[in-house]
């Protein structure tokens, strides 16, 4: 199925008829061949200067790309103390198995973390938008469909680009996955710390996952490296307010110990989601062994994260205005 928006934008673009002063986004990699030395169903160890720092990050390259044909990206951000290729190796996004059809980006964070994480200093939103910038111009992106995902910091940082002001209206949808969400202020009430946001519409599409057997970063929320980690289902609820979808949820089962709450009505509906497993620990849902499930005291969950990300990536893409205040 072609992306018809993107396959519409690319017309304008292609016809030049786009009036002056409108700023229509990047559809510039569309119709070039790939970079030397790359080619389909293949990784990447890309370099890229960004806020002066040489950074880097790792590209995989579905099998089924066109180089005229929109694609949707997925960005996905390691944990702390980890890096891109075993985020690689942990999200199983680049596997046959789950997904033919979208880029997937690796970044790497410098020494291993994230802005956002107390202490840091790095400018990742920034680096974010350096990634953009340069895949877009070098592969055809399908500019409604670039969606984030991460696992623990890297899954803050998907919070803080869902509330950045211009990032979050260049990604389509978020999907953290056992989220420290640091908020900067002491003393520490995880139920009701006021969460800074500022997100430049109100429609974000937000996927969480968290295990209740989290000892790393706490279901129930608390104080961590002098910094305040808010409650789960508080952080949940406040995007579901923020998105203006109330304080109600549907509650469904997923699998054994494992619920998903959906907040909003109609079209809305699960525009806010959440994927409770009240015994897994600090860990990416996987029902085969991987580097967070194989810990000593922790296990196999009952579900798969990664298709379950996937098909939420596919029902959100950015609609029309969106994309044009992301531009
Ligand atoms: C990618 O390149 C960077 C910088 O050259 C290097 O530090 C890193 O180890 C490489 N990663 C992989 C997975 O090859
Ligand atoms: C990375 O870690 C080194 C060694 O601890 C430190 O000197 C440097 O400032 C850190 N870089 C950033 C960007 O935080
Ligand atoms: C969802 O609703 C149920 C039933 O009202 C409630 O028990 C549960 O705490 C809610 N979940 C969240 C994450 O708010
Ligand atoms: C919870 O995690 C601890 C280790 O942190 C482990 O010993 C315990 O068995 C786990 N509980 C469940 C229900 O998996």
């Amino acid at each position: 199925m072609l992306p018809s928006l993107a396959v519409f934008i690319l017309a304008i673009v292609e016809a030049s008829v786009v009036p002056q002063g409108l700023s229509f986004p990047s559809l510039e990699g569309c119709g070039k061949a790939l970079p030397d030395g790359q080619s389909t169903g293949v990784v990447s160890n890309v370099t890229i200067v960004s806020g002066g720092n040489q950074r880097n990050y790792l590209i995989s390259i579905p099998l089924s790309y066109h180089s005229k044909i929109p694609t949707p990206a997925i960005l996905s951000y390691h944990g702390g103390v980890r890096t891109a290729e075993q985020q690689l190796l942990l999200d199983q996004l680049t596997n046959p198995e789950f997904n033919t059809l979208s880029f997937v980006i690796y970044p790497q964070g410098i020494n291993n973390t994230w802005q956002g994480v107390p202490g840091v200093t790095t400018n990742d939103v920034q680096f974010t938008s350096d990634i953009l910038d340069q895949v877009q111009s070098l592969y055809c992106i399908d500019p409604t469909r670039i969606s984030v995902t991460g696992k623990s910091d890297g899954a803050g940082f998907c919070n803080t680009l869902a509330c950045d002001p211009t990032l979050s209206s260049r990604i389509a949808a978020f999907a953290p996955v056992s989220g420290a969400y640091y908020i900067d202020t002491l003393p520490c009430m995880p139920s009701d710390v006021c969460i800074p946001c500022h997100a430049s519409r109100k429609d974000i599409p937000l996927l969480a996952f968290h295990g209740g057997n989290d000892s790393t970063i706490s279901y129930q929320g608390g104080e961590r490296k002098n910094e305040c980690l808010p409650a789960i289902p508080h952080f949940i609820q406040q995007w579901a307010v923020r998105d203006g979808l109330g304080l109600h949820n549907v509650t469904t089962p997923v699998s054994s110990n494992t619920v998903s709450y959906k907040y909003g009505k109609g079209y809305e509906f699960g525009l806010v989601e959440h994927i409770y497993d009240a015994v897994i620990g600090h860990d990416w849902p996987s029902t085969i062994p991987n580097a967070d499930n194989q810990v000593v005291g922790h296990h196999l969950a009952s579900f798969n994260a990664t298709p379950i990300i996937l098909d939420f990536f596919r029902q959100h893409p950015l609609n029309f205005f969106d994309l044009i205040k992301g531009a």
